[in-house]
């Protein structure tokens, strides 16, 4: 298989590169006009009562700045960040652990939250209501349960699904976004602001381009940016334009409408093996070799955007527009 621009796991370099692109406001973080708004009146708030900021719950497909907001919430509050991904926590010890370290108003960032186990999600119900932590000590007749005090903290939580959050966890969360993929405009924007930032030149239709093809996601967006930098550098002046931007999505085989390899595979699947749909979501896993869960967070959303498929209660089934896609596609390309 053809490696794909969208990945779930990052090289240590790619992490190094996206850090260095993140967006270090709210002034510098494009698009999500709502969510800003929203944010900055709760932030000046907070910052006025001289309180910890609310929890926040951001949810979203990956890549479209659930991790940046968080680092700029941080820095808005001028406060410490504690940041865990929800899976790597085991024990409720660990989650104690976390909690009794932190410092007034610090945040507490908890990636993909909605996989926190049962009984370390329990621990953080009196914690996020009561700033309060219930540890049972000692067994049977002879336990007892200690109360701690914690100091007041912001819980952010980020999960590429609100869905699988447990109710009593949601309703903790004084503010809840959901961030929506990126129009093309907003993704130009990025494109620019990054080209600047890594010192390459674009030329305005090239960032057009690129912010088209880029699925609605910032993250893709700087990924793209960085593969067509190397086209230019390497089999070009440096500079981006129009057609070395169509070079590099070439070579990267991303095709007029955005879509990867495995897009295409996807929507070949259901037409070709479903008979276009309705095909259940294990099944259409199963028959694509991928985890469910990764086809409904990473790769649907934006297929659902442009109108490619559909979500029934039978099944997921290609729209009209997509199967004119995949023909379209046979017919004048070499990209299956
Ligand atoms: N609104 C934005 N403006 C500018 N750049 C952005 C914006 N949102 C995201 N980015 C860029 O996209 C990259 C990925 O964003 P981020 O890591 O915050 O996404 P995420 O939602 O946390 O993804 P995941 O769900 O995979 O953890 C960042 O490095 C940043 O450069
Ligand atoms: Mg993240």
């Amino acid at each position: 298989m053809s490696e794909r621009v969208l990945t779930t796991t990052l090289h240590d370099a790619e992490e190094e590169l996206e850090r260095s692109l993140r967006p270090q406001s709210l002034t510098d973080f494009v698009g999500q006009e709502r969510v800003k708004e929203q944010l900055a009146i709760a932030l000046d708030a907070a910052k006025a009562r001289g309180e910890a900021l609310d929890h926040v719950l951001l949810a979203g497909p990956p890549g479209l700045g659930k991790t940046s907001l968080a680092q700029i919430v941080r820095r808005e509050l001028g406060v410490g960040i504690r940041q865990v991904a929800g899976p790597a926590l085991e024990r409720k010890g660990d989650m104690a652990a976390i909690l009794t370290a932190l410092e007034p108003h610090d945040v507490l960032f908890v990636d993909e939250i909605h996989r926190l186990n049962r009984a370390i999600e329990e621990i953080l119900y009196p914690a996020l209501e009561d700033f309060r932590l219930d540890i049972v000590v000692g067994q049977g007749a002879a336990a007892r349960t200690l109360t701690l005090d914690l100091p007041p903290f912001t819980l952010i939580g980020a999960t590429t699904r609100t869905g699988l959050l447990t109710t009593p966890l949601r309703d903790r969360f004084g503010l809840t976004f959901r961030l929506d993929l990126y129009n093309a405009e907003e993704l130009g924007a990025i494109v620019r602001r990054s080209a600047r930032i890594l010192g390459v030149e674009v030329e305005g239709d090239a960032a057009d381009e690129i912010a088209r093809r880029a699925r609605g996601t910032p993250r893709i967006a700087n990924r793209i940016l960085r593969r067509v930098r190397d086209v230019a550098e390497v089999r070009h002046a440096g500079v981006i334009t129009t057609d070395v931007a169509d070079e590099a999505l070439e070579l990267l085989e991303v095709d007029e409408a955005g879509l990867e390899r495995f897009d295409r595979e996807l929507l070949l699947a259901i037409v070709e093996r479903f008979g276009g749909g309705p095909v259940g979501l294990s099944n259409l896993a199963v028959a694509l070799g991928e985890e469910a869960e990764t086809i409904e967070d990473v790769y649907e959303p934006y297929l659902l955007q442009l109108g490619f498929l559909q979500r029934t209660p039978r099944g997921r089934i290609v729209t009209e527009l997509g199967r004119a896609h995949v023909g379209a596609l046979r017919e004048n390309s070499a990209l299956f």
